[in-house]
């Protein structure tokens, strides 16, 4: 069989921003068999598909370490194949599947399952974490090391905490012998009992059941003293709390393997946003306190968070629409995120586009080990092309996800993906105001 090769594509003018390499200049790239061939000025070759890219960001694709594809099990939610068409149209070339599906993904096989719908899907590029406990079920351990056979880039029960520490100990042992990584969705329930925002005194006006910062702050404690001991590589998942800041601060001021992430919505929507009771808003951890918001901004600032993520997190309607107490968390938002961090980072002043770039690239890859994240000659062209400056407004309704439960409707946002290449092919593109992907 003849050997597939991707189509020639010269990108001409665009700023490159490759924050991996310390690179952010004006040039072009030649992309040619699924990778960058060239990177110089005023490069030519007539037989080629250009794009002019003058005024544009030219970076590696973006890689979410945090999305619910829902697939197998919530097919109406979403699917790997809308998820996929939602990610490129978001600018992302990797992103993480969570296991917390219907059946979780447990087992080899669910991990062989996801990776294959993911090639299918022939969009993003689809990396899977397996749960750390059978059925997500928090005490046996799943079969890590035959998922991590099978490509597993680390394990999490995310939309639960472990809740037993022996149980995340001898995880934390285990996953050390093939040095994975393990994330860990922070939520002791015995804090956050059932609560369905922060709480405090906005919870109690409003009536609602809060929950405990301490809930996520207590099992991230706890967490640490366990990599104390195991040396295991860590995650903290979207963290929301100004504790949690400074545990992660102390952790790797003591050179501990710990990592985390933040979301946009932790970074840019407070507690206040629930007062309507609009379920788009409950998301878990819940929106917290501008104090908080605040804290996290800074940890940005500093250095203190490796990764931008998401938790594209998707609903039905009618289940959203049930009332606060009932209705499932989560939002989605991976067509939208890259704005957002603009407002909430790049527009307060927090960092410039090769900071932020950083925590949206090669250092999520980091933490999963994938060779990816940075624009240099022989790497592979996973691209985003990205117009740092168009405004538009975010409509749920032209989305590729299957759901809409989405609390950013008709904000109006700066920066837009115009395209997204994954290993050399143009797997979205921007027509105008209206995204469509090809
Ligand atoms: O809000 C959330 N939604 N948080 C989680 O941890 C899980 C997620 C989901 O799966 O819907």
């Amino acid at each position: 069989m003849a050997k597939q090769v991707s189509e020639k594509i010269l990108i001409k003018n665009g700023r490159l921003i490759d924050p991996k390499n310390k690179i952010d200049q004006v040039t072009d790239l030649l992309i040619d068999d699924f990778k960058v061939v060239k990177i110089a000025n005023n490069l030519n070759d007539s037989a080629v598909r250009t794009i002019d890219a003058t005024g544009k960001i030219v970076a590696s694709g973006l890689i979410d370490l945090h999305v619910h594809f829902r697939e197998p099990g919530d097919e109406e939610e979403e699917t790997i194949a809308s998820g996929s068409a939602a990610a490129v149209a978001g600018g992302y070339t990797s992103v993480v599947c969570m296991p917390n599906t219907n059946p979780p993904v447990d087992k080899a096989t669910a991990v062989e399952y996801v990776h294959r719908m993911g090639r299918q899907a022939r969009k993003t590029f689809i990396y899977v974490m397996g749960a750390i406990t059978k059925d997500r079920a928090g005490q046996e351990l799943a079969e890590m090391g035959l998922m991590a056979e099978a490509g597993a880039v680390g394990f999490t029960d995310d939309g639960c905490g472990v809740q037993d520490a022996g149980a995340m100990l001898r995880a934390m042992k285990y996953v050390s012998m093939f040095d994975l990584v393990i994330s860990q969705h922070c939520e002791d329930h015995s804090l956050a009992q059932n609560g369905v925002m922060n709480a405090g005194y906005k919870a109690t006006v409003l009536g609602l059941a809060g929950m405990d910062p301490l809930a996520e702050e207590m099992m991230l404690w706890r967490d640490i003293q366990l990599v104390k001991k195991t040396k295991a590589r860590y995650h903290a998942q979207h963290i929301s709390t100004a504790g949690s800041v400074k545990i992660i601060r102390e952790a790797k001021e003591q050179g501990l393997p710990v990592t985390c992430e933040v979301t946009p919505h932790h970074l840019l929507l407070t507690e206040e946003a629930v007062a309507d009771y609009d379920t788009n808003f409950k998301v878990n951890p819940p929106l917290r306190t501008q104090k908080d918001v605040e804290a996290l901004r800074q940890a940005v600032s500093d250095g203190i968070v490796d990764a931008l993520a998401t938790d594209h997190a998707p609903h039905l309607q009618s289940e959203k629409e049930l009332e606060f107490v009932s209705a499932p968390c989560g939002m989605v938002g991976i067509e939208c995120a890259l704005p957002l961090y603009r407002k909430a980072l790049i527009d307060t002043g927090i960092c410039d586009w090769s900071q932020m770039l950083a925590m949206l690239t090669w250092r999520p890859a980091e933490i999963i080990k994938a060779q990816k994240g940075s624009l240099a000659v022989d790497d592979r062209a996973d691209i985003v092309i990205i117009d740092p400056d168009a405004q538009w407004s975010i409509d749920v309704n032209q989305f590729h996800s299957k759901s809409r439960n989405c609390p950013y409707q008709g904000w109006d946002v700066k920066g837009k993906v115009l395209y997204t290449l994954v290993a050399g092919e143009v797997r979205f593109e921007a027509k105008g105001h209206d995204a469509v992907s090809d």
